[in-house]
């Protein structure tokens, strides 16, 4: 099968990962993307790959929901992860679908095909591999319970349900995709409830995590709070 493809990374040994994990909508990306530049690591956006393999069963017409189809489709997937200027660009077969990926019928394809034990086996070397490269900083569901349960430092990043649709309602008005706060609520809800309640490395904190919980502070009290908190586990 076809391992998905890291490009242009460096080969040193000794790596401290961070790895933040939390539900969709509590600003993993944003944050994440920002700490890791600030403390020079390479910001690993996992939620990508998901959404790469969504689109790809999205566009096949596979039923989501069966793991026999979507696992079939895997063997076509050829996925790259290319790091330009710091930001992560996903390139599903020689195409670079970093923008496609992030409309609200992929975010609920990622959810759904994430599901399957095979997606997820598909995707964990790959993942692993890169924090054995680099110093990472990693999100998504279960980066500190399964992909890197050794990682040194280990935050859940969550807030209130309504206070994540509220963002991501403006983040996607911001995009100019046409979308009410209802529905954006609703998908949350959703996904909430697909990701943390399926069988295979389930949405949830892992024992030695930092929770924190950023309903009601602004991006930027969330931030400093984050790199405090790295900051003091870092030494
Ligand atoms: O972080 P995101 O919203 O881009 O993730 C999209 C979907 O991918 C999410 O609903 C669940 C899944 N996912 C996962 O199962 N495990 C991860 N480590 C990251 C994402």
């Amino acid at each position: 099968m076809n391992q998905p493809e890291i490009m242009e990374r460096t080969d040193i040994n000794d790596m401290i990962a961070i790895a933040i994990d939390g539900p969709s909508g509590a600003g993993k990306s944003t944050l994440a993307k920002r700490l890791a530049r600030e403390l020079g690591y390479i910001y690993v956006d996992t939620g990508a790959m998901y959404r790469t393999i969504g689109l790809y069963a999205l566009r096949n017409g596979a039923d989501l929901s069966s793991e026999r189809q979507v696992s079939a489709l895997l063997p076509h997937i050829h996925m790259q992860l290319k790091f330009l200027d710091g930001e992560q660009h996903m390139y599903l077969n020689g195409e670079d679908v970093s923008l496609l990926i992030r409309t609200e019928a992929v975010s609920m394809a990622a959810s759904a095909v994430s599901a399957h034990p095979p997606v997820r086996a598909f995707l964990l070397d790959t993942q692993r591999d890169m924090a054995k490269n680099d110093n990472v900083l990693m999100d998504g569901r279960d980066i500190g319970t399964v992909v890197l349960p050794d990682a040194p430092i280990k935050i859940f990043l969550t807030a209130s349900a309504e206070t994540r649709a509220r963002r991501r309602y403006e983040e996607l008005i911001e995009k100019g995709q046409e979308v009410s706060y209802e529905a954006v609520l609703d998908d949350i809800n959703r996904r909430d409830y697909n990701d943390s309640h399926r069988d295979a490395a389930p949405l949830k904190q892992a024992e030695d995590a930092v929770r924190i919980d950023t309903s009601g502070m602004e991006l930027e009290d969330s931030f400093q709070l984050l790199l405090r908190t790295i900051r003091e586990k870092l030494g």
